[in-house]
């Protein structure tokens, strides 16, 4: 699905990714994590082609694209309601109108966040982890063949975050997730991207957590992967 060879990028005279291979496969749910600064935002807009490597060669294997942004800067004193918002995934460089069908399809994304009872409600009036909800709704509105998360669940409470991933992990698409929220790990992903200007490489079904565990931090894991054996990864 994503073929990213020799990689590298540069802002100015600073280096921020240094020689970056992946091979991301169809159906791979791969979580990049790492320090903030470390180059992860970085390379997903690389992988959408918002920034161009400085060298290297990336190759996507598909244009259908959902992306839910880092900062998404609403304006919060527009009335816009949460059906609004999930149309607009809708709406591409040619298309200005809904018709019928966008809205089956923007009820049926609503329905799979279990926001649809929220539809009408102005996007003001939210929780944080509803409205999380919402844009992840219209990331998906258009049938991606591949998502991308960047930090969906950092400003929310655990629960909410919970019920995001168990959401994410029935999806039955490819898809990157950036989070420091370590129970992302621990609901599907089956290779974990450690960045910080290099990337390191885990695949983490081998990996044996304790998913009753209520507090599992970025350093456990970090510190759990630095122990296995299999991984030979120097994070
Ligand atoms: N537009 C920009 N101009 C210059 N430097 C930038 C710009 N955007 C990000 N950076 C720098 O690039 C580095 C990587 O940032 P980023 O990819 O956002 O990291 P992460 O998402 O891992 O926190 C940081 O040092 C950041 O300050
Ligand atoms: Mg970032």
């Amino acid at each position: 699905m994503v073929q990213i060879n020799n990689v590298s990028f540069q802002y100015g005279h600073e280096k921020i990714l240094d020689n970056i291979n992946l091979h991301i496969a169809k159906g791979d749910y791969i979580a990049f994590i790492g320090p903030n600064g470390g180059g992860k935002t970085t390379l997903i807009k690389i992988i959408l082609g918002i920034l161009k490597p400085t060298s290297g060669t990336i190759k996507i294997a598909t244009n259908k694209i959902g992306y839910v942004p880092q900062y998404t800067n609403f304006s919060l004193d527009i009335p816009i309601t949460v059906l609004d918002v999930v149309l607009q995934g809708r709406l591409t460089k040619n298309k200005f109108f809904y018709c019928k069908n966008d809205i089956k399809k923007a009820i049926e994304k609503m329905e799979l966040l279990q926001i649809a009872n929220l539809q009408s409600k102005k996007i003001s009036d939210l929780s944080g982890g509803q409205r999380q909800k919402v844009l992840i709704a219209r990331a998906l509105v258009d049938e991606p063949e591949l998502l991308i998360l960047d930090e969906p669940t950092s400003a929310i409470d655990t629960k909410s975050q919970r019920a995001i991933y168990a959401i994410l992990k029935q999806l039955d698409i490819t898809k990157i997730i950036i989070s420091h929220d370590m129970n992302v790990l621990l609901e599907g992903v089956n290779k974990v991207a450690y960045i910080s200007q290099t990337l390191v490489l885990h695949d983490t079904p081998h990996l044996h957590f304790q998913p009753d565990q209520e507090h599992f931090c970025e350093i456990e894991f970090i510190n759990a992967i630095k122990n296995c054996n299999i991984c030979k990864g120097d994070t």
